[in-house]
């Protein structure tokens, strides 16, 4: 076992773990933070992304030892009192997710995209969502949400055309 300390949304946590325990499982099994899903286990999906320390993490890809010290951030540390951000308005706004199975990850990863580039083009959506596969929404409403967040008046209900195709 090795001892750990991680930030999950604010809250920091110690805990003994085994070495080979994936972040993941940590954050669901031990944290129960569940909207962090777990979709194929090898890092090919990305519907387990969260935050680690800046920047975006598969953590089904991640030991929990590995985010010894960090800070974690998951879907569920989102929203502030009850509010969604505007991301989070957007995919429900624009109809951005089907059965949501993937939706975290999309969000986490969109996160990550907006932070560094906040008006990308939707060739640019596409690009950093291409680590994110969803099997039922063909993607078009997905990059309209995050299209949607990155205008100016993010979440208020605008209709956002795409100029791409799916
Ligand atoms: S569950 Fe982690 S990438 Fe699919
Ligand atoms: S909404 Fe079902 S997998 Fe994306």
């Amino acid at each position: 076992m090795t001892h750990i300390k991680v930030t999950v949304d604010g809250t920091t946590y110690e805990d003994d773990v085994e070495p080979r325990l994936l972040l993941a499982h940590y954050l669901r099994d031990r944290l129960g933070l569940t909207g962090t899903p777990i979709g194929c286990d090898t890092s090919n999906c990305g519907a387990c992304t969260v935050d680690l320390d800046g920047a975006t993490a598969k953590s089904c890809s991640v030991l929990a030892v590995q985010a010894d010290g960090g800070e974690v951030t998951t879907v569920q540390g989102l929203a502030r009192d009850g509010e969604w951000t505007p991301l989070q308005r957007a995919f429900h706004e624009q109809h951005g997710l089907q059965c949501g199975y993937c939706t975290p990850g999309m969000i986490m990863a969109a996160r990550d995209l907006l932070r560094e580039n906040p008006h990308p083009t939707s060739e640019e959506v596409r690009q950093a969502l291409e680590g994110n596969l969803c099997r039922c929404t063909g993607y078009q409403n997905i990059v309209r949400a995050v299209l949607a967040a990155s205008a100016p008046q993010a979440g208020s209900g605008q209709q956002v055309t795409e100029e791409a195709t799916a």
